[in-house]
């Protein structure tokens, strides 16, 4: 087994390159499926787990799939051949459930298990199927998977309850082939939606709206191979800006959009920290003391969950009191267990978590219980004194690329044991 050790205090400084965004990525792999002739060549995708069990996925649909360089794939899926997508990687993937609109809209059916993921709270794609079926498609859940069948699939207008990323760029992916123009209402306005629905006009559909509350789908015959980069991941430079705060270091973040962090830059300003603005970078210094904020995610263009838990990281160590409110996933504080035993002072009522802030951490035994978790325990290590070792690290693989590596490159003391 792997685990990241940390020997926290130093000061982080320089520059680090963002790569293409994970939750934009994991949905363009699969839309890529639809393009019934070409070969799409994606570019600038992260080089993270999450991709790794795509790729095996496409493969076994029927996809050439070539790796150009660690972080350019071409996909040739004009043999696709097996409509039947469960294997152990469509379980163990969250963004696996794309493939049930990509399979949808060029095959008319498919057969896809159901989705796992990191465990944050219940995670349902009852707004996925409810998309679906209003565009013609048929859905039975059987042994664990999605049964998914349409004579054919025509235009229709689609209300979602609740604002879902996933069963936005889901039905926007299926509506692409459908007779007739889709609107969608109601939907998701992260900067990863906007991107796939470039990516599926780089293809020949016609999506219009991506990134308002209203997006329209016109169906149009079919969809071809094309050339396309994956925008910069949001999430993972709000990782890395925090982690500059917290270690009161200097280091700039290049390869970004700095529209996308405008919500992580409001609220690190509003700490105490500096942020300034370049043309595709920002800057992150720390020079008074910093203060106690409260949080509450939001979907886009509020913060985002997906960076709330770095967040917590850092202001447990931050004088006064902070509340993170989490509105989207029911349970997203388990990294606090984790640096309570680090020497945070976190309790965590319902959805919300009460930060008492510490005066320094110290290093511990911690376990990376998700994702994002893993990336609040990497900020912590950086900060505590001491040694910080991380188990499961697995779940920081899925989505951060070589975390160790960058982190070193801006002074960190980190390096990955095996075990
Ligand atoms: N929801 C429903 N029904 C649905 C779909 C969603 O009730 O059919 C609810 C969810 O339970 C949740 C809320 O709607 O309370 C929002 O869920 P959403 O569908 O937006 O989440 P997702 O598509 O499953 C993606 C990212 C997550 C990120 C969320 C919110 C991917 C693969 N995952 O999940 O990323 O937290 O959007 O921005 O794109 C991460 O990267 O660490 C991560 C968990």
């Amino acid at each position: 087994m792997e685990r990241l050790v940390i020997n926290g205090g130093k000061v982080l400084k320089g520059s680090v390159n963002i790569t293409g965004a994970k939750n934009a990525a994991v949905a363009i792999l699969p839309a890529a499926i639809i393009a019934s002739e070409g070969k799409c060549i994606i570019d600038n995708i992260p080089d993270i787990e999450d991709v790794h069990c795509l790729e095996r996925i496409l493969l076994s649909l029927g996809c050439i799939v070539k790796k150009i360089d660690n972080n350019t794939l071409e996909i040739d899926a004009t043999n696709v051949n097996n409509l039947d997508a469960c294997t152990e990687d469509v379980r163990r993937m969250r963004a696996s459930y794309y493939f049930i609109g990509a399979l949808l809209t060029r095959f008319k059916k498919a057969r896809v298990e159901l989705p796992g993921g990191c465990p944050i709270g219940v995670r349902p794609i009852d707004q996925h199927i409810k998309g679906f079926e209003a565009l013609g498609a048929e859905v039975v859940i059987e042994h664990g998977a999605v049964i998914i069948n349409a004579k054919e699939l025509k235009a229709a207008n689609i209300f979602f309850d609740v604002v879902s990323v996933g069963a936005t760029i889901n039905v926007m992916i299926a509506a692409t082939l459908a007779e007739g123009t889709t609107v969608l209402e109601n939907v998701a306005k992260e900067p990863h939606v906007v991107d796939v629905a470039n990516f599926l006009n780089t293809m020949g559909a016609d999506v219009k709206g991506a990134g308002t509350d209203i997006i329209r789908v016109r169906g149009v015959e079919k969809l071809t191979g094309c050339n396309y980069s994956v925008i910069p991941d949001q999430i993972e430079a709000g990782t890395f800006m925090i982690a500059a705060v917290a270690t009161r270091g200097d280091v700039t973040i290049s390869n970004v959009i700095p529209k996308h962090l405008e919500s992580i830059s409001a609220k690190l300003i509003e700490m105490g920290a500096t942020v300034e603005e370049g043309d595709d970078s920002v800057r992150v210094t720390v020079e008074g003391e910093l203060k106690g904020v409260n949080v509450k995610t939001a979907p886009y263009p509020g913060f985002p969950t997906d960076v709330q838990q770095p967040m917590a990281a850092l202001l447990s160590i931050v004088p006064g009191k902070s509340l993170i409110s989490e509105s989207i996933w029911e349970n997203r504080h388990k990294h606090a267990d984790e640096l309570n035993k680090m020497g945070a002072n976190i309790k965590v009522e319902g959805r919300t978590a009460i930060i008492e802030g510490c005066e320094s951490l110290v290093g511990a035994l911690v376990t990376a219980t998700d994702l994002r978790a893993g990336a609040a325990m990497v900020i912590a290590g950086l900060m505590a004194k001491g040694k910080t070792e991380i188990v499961e690290i697995e779940h920081i693989d899925r989505g951060y690329p070589h975390i160790e590596d960058k982190f070193r490159e801006l002074g960190a003391d980190i390096r990955r044991e095996v075990r």
